[in-house]
């Protein structure tokens, strides 16, 4: 990087009496306002000692001490070699000139590039912030998005699911507001639409889209479709905590659900591939071993011979409520397909905005499992990103004694889904309610504003990636910023999210 081409903005000062092995003090002219903004990354090119270059970035000021000249605190992040730093031992000399870095040299330092376009460095609309949707290192790794109501999780969301089905990515999006129905539909925000344009995207309907809700419960797109829920899909560890059984409950669950098992193992020799065919064959045809209807009868044949530790009545009151709920087992209708739903470029919104909890957390576990499933049998099939609205409603802190089960298939999904292609992104405005076993697994994090120090509190706990300095900013974010952090990157950066190209329901 030869300084010629660079903007000079000042030089560095002498030293006062309180100078730092990490700061320096930049001087300029009156007339160069506007050049000194914090955040800008500097090139400082050493007069004592010729090629040597530090680089440093803007952490303080401008400050006025006299009307003819502006000063600045540079933070002296190393040696420049090539387009990378490494650590030094020196400072630069006073009177050494400070040059803005050009937009490229930024970027290639970050580790910015690739197809997804998210939006701009904060304060700096020349270096478009993209990652890779080709990389093991980004989408794979898992995703976390998180920030207060308002902040911009759900434009984030948008944008994310708007990139990566254009990087040929299949994404299935829980939506638990029904806010996501219309991304087939261009945006329609006249005023968001030059900024848009910035980043070379136009208002613009997803091309390959289709909603789904769960039977019983509605849409409000009259054309979604929809899927039923089989209970013999889900492993029954799982029924029984998403049902809240307490213990003689489940074990009645596990008695009734082992009794049909049994009979199915004995009719046909249920090797493990057969089981993943059947829990991926959507057909109402497919062969279960049993239905919700089939263990709720059973449960009431054994209600006399309750005892302290099998409650076949309380087990049959919550079976109950689950056939209220009229999504399970229903004859002539199809589960999810996940041959249908994980095509390359395709997106699909399973709008549960009128379920209730339990159904939410049926259908997310349904969801989670078959896709898991579907990509292990399909190795070739299209990279998967499973998005979880309001993840802390499914997984919190407080349930997680009582959710080991659903916890220990998370983990399991979240681990070796990176292997399969398979991410989850999971989205919340209290990660602070999240077990720290979820946050920790998603290595790509998008962080809006936060101002409660809960919340904030449980993200600097497991995110060591990002400086002190950058949470400071957390709680002064504007609508629609985040602060970026995951593996591709070199460093932690504030990004100015683009707005999204599709529609999205509800928006003010
Ligand atoms: N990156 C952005 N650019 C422009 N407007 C945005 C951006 N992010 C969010 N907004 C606007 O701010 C409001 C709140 O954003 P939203 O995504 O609904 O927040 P959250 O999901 O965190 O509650 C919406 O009106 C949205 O259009
Ligand atoms: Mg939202």
């Amino acid at each position: 990087m030869p300084p010629s081409e660079h903007v000079l903005i000042g030089h560095t000062d002498h030293d006062g009496p309180i100078a730092t092995n990490e700061r320096a003090r930049v001087k300029a002219a009156a007339h160069y306002k506007g050049r000194l903004r914090r955040g800008q990354f500097v090139v400082i090119a050493d007069t004592a000692n010729h090629g040597l270059a530090f680089l440093g970035r803007i952490v303080a000021g401008p400050f006025y001490p006299d009307p003819n000249s502006i000063l600045a605190d540079v933070e002296i992040h190393g040696e420049i070699n090539g387009s990378m730093a490494q650590g030094t031992d020196s400072r630069p000399t006073p009177g050494s000139p400070v040059f803005e870095m050009p937009a490229a040299a930024v970027s290639a330092l970050i580790g910015l590039g690739g197809d997804m376009m998210l939006g701009h460095l904060a304060g700096h609309a020349d270096i478009p912030v993209t990652l890779r949707g080709d990389s093991k290192e980004v989408l794979p790794r898992n995703v976390g998005i998180f920030g207060t109501v308002g902040s911009g999780k759900s434009n984030s969301v948008q944008v994310l699911v708007e990139e990566a089905s254009q990087c040929g990515w299949a994404v299935v999006l829980l939506d638990l507001e029904g806010e996501y129905v219309d991304m087939d539909q261009p945006m329609a925000m006249e005023g968001l639409i030059p900024r848009l344009q910035h980043f070379g995207r136009q208002p613009r309907g997803l091309p390959d889209f289709q909603v789904y809700h769960p039977v019983s419960c509605s849409s409000s797109r009259s054309d979604s479709r929809p899927f039923a829920l089989r209970l013999a899909d889900f492993e029954s560890s799982i029924i029984a905590e998403l049902m809240q059984t307490n213990r003689a409950e489940r074990n009645a669950l596990l008695d009734c659900i082992d009794h049909f098992e049994q009979k199915a193992q004995a009719s046909t020799l249920r090797t493990e591939a057969d089981r993943l065919a059947t829990l991926l064959d959507a057909s109402p045809a497919a062969k279960v071993p049993y239905t919700l209807q089939m263990l709720r009868s059973r449960a009431t044949e054994r209600s006399a011979r309750s005892t302290e530790s099998m409650d076949f009545v309380g087990l049959g009151s919550k079976l109950q409520l689950l056939i209220h709920a009229g999504v399970f087992d229903q004859s002539g209708l199809r589960g999810l397909d996940m041959s249908e739903l994980l095509r390359p470029g395709r997106v699909n919104v399973i709008d549960v905005s009128v379920a209730n909890d339990t159904v939410k957390n049926l259908v997310t576990a349904d969801l989670i499992r078959k896709a898991f499933a579907w990509k292990t049998c399909q190795p070739d099939g299209a990279p998967t990103l499973v998005v979880i609205e309001e993840a802390h409603s499914f997984m919190s802190r407080e349930k997680v004694q009582t959710m080991q089960a659903t916890l220990h298939m998370l983990r399991n999904v979240t681990r070796r889904g990176r292997k399969h292609w398979l991410s989850l992104a999971f989205v919340s405005q209290q990660p602070g309610h999240l077990p720290p076993e979820i946050f920790e697994l998603c290595n790509t994090r998008l962080v809006h504003t936060l101002r409660s120090m809960h919340n904030l509190d449980a993200l600097m706990a497991t995110t060591s990636d990002v400086t002190k300095e950058l949470w400071a900013h957390c709680p002064m974010l504007g609508t629609g910023e985040a602060i970026l952090s995951t593996p591709q990157l070199r460093r932690s950066i504030v990004v100015s999210i683009r707005p999204a190209a599709s529609r999205r329901r509800f928006v003010r």
